[in-house]
């Protein structure tokens, strides 16, 4: 049966949005002047983590409005389908389970298509836990007996940006003397650089693929077994069987096929296993996280863990006035749809969260870049941002004059920490407090800007005031918590992933497929025949591509 017809431009908040945007002027100095307690108003704890949202460009209007849109598209109500296991994947067919991979044990039971979701999840944890304690404690060994030093994880998109991500992130907790590399390009320079130094007596690779079928983390996975096979070549039995016992104590799998993992040569006794209702951008909390549960241990994974359900239960029992997740994603939608906003930056104050505005881009765009809607019509609106951004105060020196000062509207969140990792004094000087003050001063900055009087009062020469005044009204979320845990990333990548679930309910989009990957992979399979002599391959090619592949052909060593 069809979906019924979802269309978020015609419903009346959505008139009525436009009408109010159409009828304020983005004010924030008069807002909060006018307003005392505007910025006590609009900063909700969600778990640990402490959110300021006064300095976004909306009044209390603007967000009745935003609500009365997320109640006229059934925000809420999808949102509770998904925690019940309903197929809101509709062209996939699946549930959207991510969020019973983190439920504590002991609650009442799951129970999705006749699975016993949380009796599962469990036993799968507890299979990983295992792995990552015998890993640990030096009880698993390579095959020549040697300690594990080294897990390369092998995967690509979801299979590895949660990963490596987590694994940066959470550095100050990994035991010491056991490291993570992460492998995911297909490029060869990736799987050789990345294992150049390594010894592979003392190294153990995880082939983490939901699909077990995905080109660029097979091809790796073969030439990793073979860089093994060759460097092991003289200390292990020459023979078919000493290989396999090779890949046997070198090579674990993570995959929801476990008949492909076999295929591959590895012991289904050492592969871990999830299912087809985890997307694999929202994958990090299953057995894909095997590197992260090696690295940081059991107990931290599973802190990890509790920190993604604090906020699951947040979103899912807080009224929408104070729910953090659903109001940061009709933030998102009011500046996309209204305020013509095409990007969102992510700018943590944290070296170790480097990689994390990497993985929110697959997480937000992968999910949320569709303009077909789940009842099969071209969407009527915007939909999806570009998400992006680096580490603070790295940004500041490189793209921040764009968004103080340029022509383009870019919210952007800031994410920083009470506590550093590595409390550091140059002289008297704390340098976490230095950093941190470059934190506050940039959202005061992109807030309230500097005004020409402001600029000629510094005794600025008239003719450079234009240039030096700071238009201000440029939104900004400030998220807080006292340290970077396990918990709190947990609640991190939970947060992002229920604000891309709000802005996909609210435009009627599938934020759980990802078809728009699928054409260039098929292509690359039909292209690389030519690349090897199959002239009928080559000549089939647009003359463009055609043109391309025979100068790659004409120059390549
Ligand atoms: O091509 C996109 C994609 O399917 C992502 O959604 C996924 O995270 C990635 O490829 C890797 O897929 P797999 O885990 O099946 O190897």
């Amino acid at each position: 049966m069809a979906a019924p017809s979802h269309d978020p431009t015609s419903t009346a908040a959505w008139s009525a949005l436009l009408a109010h945007r159409d009828a304020t002027t983005p004010d924030l100095r008069g807002w909060f002047d006018a307003d005392p307690g505007r910025a006590e108003r609009l900063t909700m704890d969600v778990a640990d983590l402490h959110v300021d949202l006064s300095k976004n460009l909306v009044t209390d209007e603007t967000l009745a409005l935003l609500r009365d849109l997320a109640e006229q598209t059934g925000v809420t109500d999808r949102l509770q389908a998904m925690f019940a296991g309903e197929h809101i994947n509709v062209t996939e067919d699946r549930a959207v389970l991510h969020t019973a991979l983190r439920r504590p044990a002991g609650l009442d039971p799951l129970t999705v298509d006749g699975q016993d979701v949380d009796a599962d999840v469990q036993a799968e944890l507890a299979k990983v836990y295992e792995f990552a304690r015998a890993v640990r404690s030096g009880e698993w060994t390579g095959a020549t007996g040697q300690r594990i030093t080294t897990v390369v994880n092998i995967g690509i998109g979801g299979s590895d940006l949660g990963p490596v991500m987590a694994y940066e992130a959470l550095q100050a907790h990994r035991q010491a003397g056991l490291t993570c590399r992460f492998v995911s390009n297909i490029d060869p320079t990736d799987l050789a650089e990345t294992t150049a130094d390594l010894d592979p007596a003392s190294t153990l690779f995880i082939v983490a693929s939901k699909t077990f079928g995905t080109l660029e983390t097979l091809t790796n996975a073969r030439l990793a077994r073979q860089w093994m096979w060759d460097g092991l070549a003289g200390e292990i039995e020459d023979s078919d069987a000493g290989r396999r016992e090779a890949v046997a104590r070198h090579f674990v799998a993570v995959s929801t096929a476990l008949d492909k993992v076999a295929d591959f040569g590895i012991d289904p006794d050492n592969a871990f296993g999830f299912w087809d209702w985890v997307g694999g951008r929202y994958s990090v909390d299953s057995a894909i996280g095997t590197s992260l549960a090696v690295a940081i241990g059991p107990e931290r994974f599973a802190e990890f863990l509790a920190g993604f359900h604090a906020v699951d239960e947040h979103v899912r029992t807080t009224p929408l006035e104070r729910n953090v997740p659903l109001l940061m994603g009709l933030l998102n939608v009011w500046y996309v749809n209204f305020l013509g906003a095409h990007t969102h930056a992510v700018l943590p104050y944290s070296q170790y969260l480097h990689r994390f505005p990497a993985y929110l881009q697959q997480l937000t765009m992968e999910s949320n870049g569709k303009s077909v809607r789940w009842d099969g019509q071209p969407v009527t609106c915007d939909t999806g941002e570009v998400f992006w951004g680096e580490p603070g105060t790295n940004g500041q020196h490189a793209f921040y004059q764009l968004i103080h000062q340029g022509t383009r509207l870019i919210p952007a969140d800031f994410v920083a920490f009470a506590t550093p990792q590595h409390a550091l004094t140059d002289g008297d000087t704390d340098v976490h407090a230095l950093f941190m003050a470059n934190f506050f001063a940039q959202t005061k900055a992109l807030a309230f800007g500097k005004t020409a009087e402001e600029v000629r009062a510094e005794g600025t020469a008239e003719d450079v005031v234009p240039a030096r005044v700071f238009p201000g009204n440029r939104p900004t979320t400030s998220i807080m918590a006292e340290s970077l845990t396990p918990s709190v990333l947990g609640q991190l990548i939970a947060l992002y992933e229920h604000i891309t679930f709000a802005e996909g309910a609210v435009w009627g989009i599938d934020s759980f497929d990802q078809w728009g990957v699928e054409l260039g992979k098929q292509l690359a399979l039909q292209i690389a025949p030519a690349l090897t002599g199959d002239d009928d391959a080559l000549q089939s090619q647009d003359p463009s591509t055609k043109g391309l592949i025979g100068w790659y052909l004409a120059h390549r060593a």
